[in-house]
């Protein structure tokens, strides 16, 4: 998450006993690159000691609302100046009371008053109090004025009783902080799918047909265009993978299903990014049983054509190109005729852009030596890169090419 590199963010805490799991949430910042000033009401201290937060974030704790800044301003003043977002987690009923009526009577609900930055909300509470109207009508006054909230889950709470209330994930309240800093990215507004990993063809209920692709190219680029302020669509193969905050997230295995969830998950995109490594064949009739080797020295599997995404979504522009993704981008992973194959490729499914790999450099490997190749025949031959700043250069050509739509 590269957007919070050097980003300046007030994380305040309030009096709930969820304040200590603001303690990661001041470490995940600072540790992305964030300058991250912890603003703590009176009640959060007696959950959590300023001193922790301090010792994570090496910068000040405040709590009053004159306290004199290192420059001589008031620091309130000067953090809501400062801020390119305000995070409020947890939040109590209380300061979220305040922050819908004005009040300033502490530091953190003065800079709240005081900034023009983003503000999100991570409100923990116990269900009576965040169901009664005033926090209700509360929470809709913020959240007309721009303030992000992110809900709070169900689970157990403080007074012991199951219900909802308790803070959000740290990742949920993560990607928020991200959505906030990304509004008004270059890709702001803009839906974006993105595929990535290798599909999964069942041979049996234990064996599979993949491939070498780890998915860390199709990450990546998710990342990047989160970054831009996209609506992220993620379809994955991987079960388990890091998956990139902020995205909506489809996980698939074999390529038919990898198709439908690109048909119905591109309808009306701007941009289709196809970075994964869909299996071009799967096992005829899959065996319903393990496959036991006691049967014979030889196996033969027999291997039927997948279906081709891309040329599935080429028919689509054809046809209907209204609904269609309006930017759609391939990759060629290819062990020779690198550019040939790939301008084949990019003609045979009507791609806008194609990135071409040659393999074995390719997967698996951290850095990335990429061929642009576009539709206008324009072709840009990179170094080798990481594969997020690959990601970026795809993602300025995307924007052009969406600029000149
Ligand atoms: N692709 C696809 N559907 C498939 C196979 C590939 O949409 N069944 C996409 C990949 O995601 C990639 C591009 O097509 O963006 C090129 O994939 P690649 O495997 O290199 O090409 P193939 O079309 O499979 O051609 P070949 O196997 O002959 O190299």
């Amino acid at each position: 998450m590269k957007i919070f590199r050097d980003k300046t963010i007030v994380l305040g805490v309030t009096g709930s006993i969820a304040a200590y799991k603001a303690a990661s949430l001041a470490s995940n910042l600072y540790q992305a690159g964030a300058r991250v000033h912890v603003t703590m009401t009176i009640a959060a201290t007696k959950f959590i000691a300023p001193l922790t937060f301090e010792s994570l974030t090496h910068t000040r704790v405040v709590t009053e609302v004159l306290a004199l800044g290192s420059d001589s301003e008031i620091e309130h003043v000067n953090l809501a100046k400062l801020a390119d977002l305000v995070l409020i987690a947890p939040a109590t009923a209380n300061t979220i009371a305040k922050l819908a009526h004005g009040f300033a009577d502490d530091a953190l609900s003065a800079i709240a008053l005081d900034t023009r930055a983003p503000i999100v909300l991570a409100p923990a509470m116990e269900t009576g109090m965040w169901e009664n109207p005033a926090t209700r009508e509360n929470i809709d006054k913020l959240r007309g004025r721009g303030v992000i909230v992110v809900e709070p889950s169900s689970g157990h709470l403080a007074s012991g009783a199951e219900g909802l209330g308790r803070l959000a994930e740290l990742e949920g309240i993560l990607a928020a902080a991200r959505a906030a800093l990304a509004r008004r990215g270059t890709l702001a507004g803009k839906r974006i799918v993105v595929t990535a990993g290798g599909t999964q063809e069942p041979i049996d209920p234990v064996r599979v047909i993949t491939n070498r692709s780890s998915g860390r190219m199709g990450l990546a680029l998710a990342e990047a265009a989160l970054d831009r302020g996209a609506q992220v669509y993620f379809i994955t193969t991987h079960s388990d993978g890091v998956i990139p905050l902020g995205a909506f997230v489809t996980r698939v295995e074999t390529t038919s299903e990898l198709q439908e969830a690109v048909l119905e998950q591109a309808r009306g995109a701007d941009a289709l990014i196809m970075a994964a490594a869909p299996s071009d064949f799967r096992a005829l009739a899959p065996a319903t049983q393990k496959i036991r080797k006691e049967k014979s020295d030889e196996l033969v599997l027999k291997l039927t054509r997948n279906p081709d995404i891309l040329e599935a979504v080429a028919e689509w522009r054809a046809t209907k190109p209204d609904a269609a993704p309006r930017v759609v981008v391939g990759f060629a992973a290819e062990t020779e005729h690198l550019l040939e194959n790939a301008r084949a490729k990019l003609e045979r499914k009507r791609l806008d852009l194609i990135v071409a790999n040659p393999v074995p450099q390719t997967f698996g490997s951290e850095r990335v030596k990429a061929t642009l190749i576009q539709q206008s025949g324009e072709t840009l031959e990179l170094e080798p890169l990481s594969k997020s700043g690959l990601a970026e250069i795809i993602f300025d050509r995307i924007e052009v090419l969406l600029d000149a739509r």
